[in-house]
């Protein structure tokens, strides 16, 4: 078989890592991959905003399988575009991704289906939004509406932050905005809780939990992901009842009752609050770097997975997962998320320990004349198994140790909370 992955980071490197055991598969294409996929697939430098390019590329090389990784493609419509051509896509569609892109739409289906999430409100405009301040408690939470890759969030202690938030929205700080949600704050923990689905039938894909701040303690600026373990401290299998019961299953109806059938990765980010589940957001998509926390667990064939979600057979496989622990550091480039070098070299790669239970995947890199260089924000993901987190996050500091890479930075205090 021969399979595309689209994207480039440590979310797809992983995936094409995990695919490569697969005896069904012959070739991997990358569209565009990086420094670490070129060692596994072929990269195919490709803008992914030019979906008429991708479908000549799947059709000219007769790929069996495309797997979209990132939410942009998925919610400007690229299944949909690839499906009228008859390629088999593994993804959800336009109207179901509209559940990462649109906060708006995903809480009208939690009005809807009584699924537990904040209480809200949506405003159009700086006046009304600012007099809403008035009547709520602080802290309170302010949301863009549109896709913001992880950003876009603001938790707000008072009025004066509040209104500052509404500004830097409006005044299209994440893009055009239109719409902006004020949100009730939820004080717990929170969990990500991920499933697979083929429309029909889902299969839980294991729990994590990330580390979006960018300094130790859960300080500083929001990331994309600074670090993950799975599972989350938190999941019993009353709380996945719960999950499932009052959260996934209604949304899949919802989505349903508009003609949506979701086939995919899903990706609940919950709060859990006296051990009850509250939605704060959907994705898509597998996290990132939840993917690469938890993918090496799987110990079913990753393709029959897909195969079987693209079939409508998901209810056929059984998932199998490793009971090992699983943790992940990311190093990333010096001054991320703000300004950041890029084209700094990465050397020592060949030092580093990797073996059945330590991996590393590249995220922001790219291969030229033999040398990696990191050209992004976020730059190499470290994940290891074992049977505590406690060994797991010593094996990747002594190889953080051994690459010593002085344009980057990590976290060294990834799972504080299950580590003593
Ligand atoms: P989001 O992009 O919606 O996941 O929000 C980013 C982060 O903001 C989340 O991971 C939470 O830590 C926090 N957050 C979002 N909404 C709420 C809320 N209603 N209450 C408390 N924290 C929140
Ligand atoms: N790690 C958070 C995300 O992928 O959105």
């Amino acid at each position: 078989m021969k399979v595309g992955i689209i994207g480039s980071g440590g979310r797809e490197h992983a995936i094409c890592e995990i695919l490569k055991k697969s005896a069904k598969i012959n070739k991997i294409f990358c569209l565009p991959g990086n420094a670490g996929t070129k060692n596994i697939a072929e990269n195919i430098n490709i803008d992914l905003d030019n979906f008429e390019n991708i479908k000549n590329f799947v059709l000219d090389n007769k790929i069996d399988l495309v797997v979209i990784g990132p939410e942009k493609p998925l919610v400007e419509g690229l299944v949909d575009y690839l499906e009228k051509f008859n390629i088999k896509v593994f993804g959800p569609n336009k109207i179901a991704s509209q559940l990462e892109g649109s906060k708006i739409f995903t809480k009208k289906i939690c009005e809807k289906f009584n699924i537990p999430t904040a209480k809200f409100g949506i405003f159009q405009d700086r006046v009304e939004a600012g007099e809403y301040l008035k009547k709520i408690n602080f802290p309170t939470v302010i949301k863009a509406d549109n896709l913001a890759s992880g950003k876009g969030v603001y938790i707000c202690n008072n009025e004066k932050e509040a209104n500052i938030a509404i500004e830097e929205i409006f005044d299209g700080k994440f893009g055009k905005a239109e719409n902006l949600l004020i949100e009730e704050f939820l004080e717990g923990e929170e969990m990500s809780y991920f499933i697979i689905s083929d429309g029909t039938n889902i299969k839980n894909f294991e729990t994590a939990q990330d580390h979006k701040r960018v300094l130790e303690g859960d300080k500083g600026k929001n990331t994309g992901g600074m670090g993950a373990y799975s599972p989350s401290r938190l999941i019993t299998n009353e709380l996945e009842e719960k999950i499932i019961n009052k959260i996934i299953k209604p949304t899949l109806k919802g989505l349903n009752e508009i003609g949506a059938q979701y086939k995919g990765f899903l990706y609940a980010g919950l709060m859990i609050v006296k051990n009850e589940p509250f939605l704060i957001e959907y994705n898509v998509r597998m996290g990132d770097p939840e993917c690469q926390t938890i993918l090496p667990k799987l110990k079913t064939d990753l393709i029959e997975i897909f195969l079987a979600c693209c079939d409508k057979k998901l209810n056929e496989l059984n998932l199998e997962w490793s009971n090992k622990k699983s943790l992940c550091v990311v190093l990333c480039s010096k001054g991320y998320p703000d300004i950041f070098k890029k084209n700094v070299e990465i050397k020592n790669l060949k030092h580093l320990k990797l073996d059945a239970n330590n991996y590393l995947f590249h995220a922001g890199t790219k291969i030229e004349n033999e040398k990696i260089f990191a050209i992004g924000g976020r730059v190499l993901n470290f994940v290891s198994l074992s049977d505590n987190f406690n060994n797991s996050r010593e094996d990747i500091l002594k190889n953080l140790v051994e690459l010593n890479w002085d344009g980057g930075f990590f976290r060294k205090d990834i799972g504080y909370k299950v580590i003593k």
